[in-house]
C-alpha cells in the first residue's frame, strides 16, 4: 500500500469500489436505479461495442455527483506536440539519445507530450503512435481523456501521481499504467520527468496466451492494480482537454471531473509493477524469440498478430550452453521500438541512452552491436545474471511506423548509429 492510496487487484475481472465516505453509494443489483443513492447520477462509460461478446466486453458504471455531460463546448486548442501525422519514412535503423527534459519553462504532461512515430488512421481505429513524456509542472485544474484510444504509459525518470474518475495512482519507473479510451485523467510531477507512451487504436491490451507455459507464467492477473474511489466535489473552473482524431480540442466546466463517488465495472485503468514478471527462458541451448517476454498485448484482426507487444527485458539468469547468448541478428516483419528505463541493454555496450530510444522497422537489419559480438562470442558459458540494475522494453508492432517531423528533426537522433557494426570482420574459413 502506498500512503493513503488503496487499490483492487486483478486483471479484467469486475470489479467495484465506493469512495468510504459515502457506504452505500453503490446501488445493489440494478445499474441504473430511479433514484441513486446519495442523489448521485449514474453514467456508462462503455469500452467496446454494447454488442461485444461477453468475454471481451468492457464497460463501467459511474456514480457521480453531476454527469459527465455538463459543460461547455469544445474548442481547437491549437497546436501541440501531438500528432497522427507520421509522415517521413526512413528505413534506416535509428536511435535517439535521452530525450531532453524541461528545464526552464513550466511545461506540464499534455503540453510535454510528443509524437515520435506511428502507424495507421484514427479514423477507422486502426494503428498505434508512440509518444514521449518530458515535463515538469503538474496539471491544475485540468484533466485529460483521449478519444483516439488506449495510452500504455511507462515512466523512465520521476513519480507520477495520476488522479482518474476511478481513483489515484503513483507510478514510479519499473512500473506501467494503462489509461484507455475516454477515461479522465490529470498527472502531478514531483521535479521533472520523462517517459514513453504506447497508444493503440484498435482494442485494448489483454494478457498474452500462455500455451505450453501452462496456467503460471509471465505477467499473473493478480499483479495488476487498480485504483479505488475517492471523489472531489469542488465547485471549480475546470479544463478538460482530449486528443481527438491526433488533434487536441479543449472545453471548461464548472466542477471537478472527478466526482464520482462509486463505480462497477470491467473497464479500469490499472497498473503494474515490472520487477513481478516472471521471466522464462531456455535452460538448455538456443534462444526463445523475444515474445517470450510479453507483459501485454494489442491483437490485431490478424491471428497471433499484434498492433503492439510491450515486451520487458528484466534481470534475470543466463544459462543458455553452446549458444551465442545475447539477442541474434536478425531481420523482422514487424517494427521494433526500444526505449531504456534504467541500467544498461544486454546487446549493445555503447550509445543506448536511459530515456532514449532506436527504431529498428520493418525488415531493417540489427542486432548486437561489434563489440558487444566480439565479447559475447569469445566469453566463457556459465550460469549468469544478466541485466542487473536494467530495465529496458519494447513496443513491437505488425504495422510499419512513419516518423513525425519532431523525431525526424531532433537532435537527439544518432546520426552514426549504423557505425555500431562497423567493426563486425569476416570470420569464414572453409576448413
Ligand atoms: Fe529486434
Amino acid at each position: 500500500m502506498e500512503g493513503s492510496l488503496k487499490y483492487l487487484k486483478g486483471f479484467g475481472n469486475e470489479f467495484a469500489s465506493e469512495d468510504s465516505r459515502c457506504t452505500g453509494a453503490l446501488p445493489d443489483g440494478q445499474n441504473t436505479p430511479q433514484k441513486c443513492p446519495y442523489g448521485l447520477y449514474a453514467e456508462q462509460l462503455s469500452g467496446t461495442a454494447f454488442t461485444a461478446p461477453r468475454s471481451v466486453n468492457r464497460r463501467t458504471w459511474f456514480y457521480r455527483i453531476k454527469p459527465s455531460v455538463c459543460h461547455g463546448p469544445y474548442k481547437s486548442f491549437g497546436d501541440s506536440g501531438l500528432t497522427h501525422e507520421f509522415t517521413k519514412i526512413d528505413p534506416n535503423p535509428l536511435r535517439w539519445g535521452a530525450f531532453d527534459l524541461p528545464l526552464s519553462e513550466n511545461v506540464n504532461f499534455i503540453q510535454g507530450m510528443n509524437t515520435v512515430c506511428g502507424a495507421g488512421n484514427l479514423n477507422t481505429r486502426n494503428g498505434l503512435a508512440i509518444h514521449v513524456y518530458l515535463c515538469n509542472s503538474s496539471m491544475i485544474n485540468s484533466a485529460f481523456y483521449n478519444s483516439d484510444g488506449d495510452f500504455l504509459i511507462v515512466p523512465q525518470h520521476g513519480k507520477i501521481h495520476i488522479t482518474t474518475e476511478f481513483g489515484k495512482m503513483n507510478v514510479i519507473p519499473d512500473e506501467i499504467c494503462v489509461i484507455q479510451q475516454g477515461m479522465k485523467f490529470s498527472v502531478n510531477v514531483e521535479g521533472t520527468a520523462r517517459g514513453y507512451i504506447l497508444e493503440v487504436f484498435d482494442n485494448h491490451f489483454e494478457l498474452p496466451n500462455l500455451g505450453p507455459i501452462g496456467a503460471n507464467g509471465l505477467a499473473e492477473p493478480r499483479d495488476f492494480w487498480t485504483p479505488v474511489a475517492v471523489y472531489d466535489d469542488r465547485d471549480v473552473y475546470y479544463t478538460i482537454h482530449t486528443k481527438y482524431q491526433g488533434h487536441l480540442f479543449s472545453f471548461n466546466q464548472n466542477h471537478s471531473p472527478f466526482n464520482v463517488v462509486a463505480w462497477r465495472g470491467n473497464y479500469v485503468p490499472y497498473k503494474y509493477n515490472l520487477n513481478k514478471f516472471m521471466v522464462i527462458n531456455s535452460v538448455s541451448v538456443d534462444h526463445c524469440d523475444p515474445s517470450i517476454f510479453t507483459v501485454l498485448t494489442c491483437p490485431s484482426s490478424k491471428s497471433g498478430t499484434a498492433i503492439a507487444d510491450f515486451v520487458v527485458f528484466p534481470p534475470r539468469w543466463s544459462v543458455q550452453e553452446n549458444t551465442f547468448r545475447p539477442p541474434y541478428y536478425h531481420r523482422n516483419c514487424m517494427s521494433e521500438f526500444m526505449g531504456l528505463i534504467k541500467g544498461k541493454y544486454e546487446a549493445k555496450d555503447n550509445g543506448f541512452q536511459p530515456g532514449g530510444a532506436s527504431l529498428h522497422t520493418i525488415m531493417t537489419a540489427h542486432g548486437p552491436d561489434f563489440s558487444c559480438f566480439e565479447r559475447a562470442s569469445n566469453v566463457q558459458l556459465k550460469p549468469e545474471k544478466i541485466a542487473e540494475g536494467t530495465m529496458a522494453f519494447m513496443f513491437e508492432s505488425s504495422l510499419c511506423m512513419g516518423l513525425t517531423r519532431w523525431a525526424a528533426s531532433s537532435c537527439k537522433l544518432d546520426k552514426d548509429y549504423y557505425k555500431c557494426w562497423d567493426g563486425l570482420k569476416k570470420h569464414f574459413h572453409q576448413s
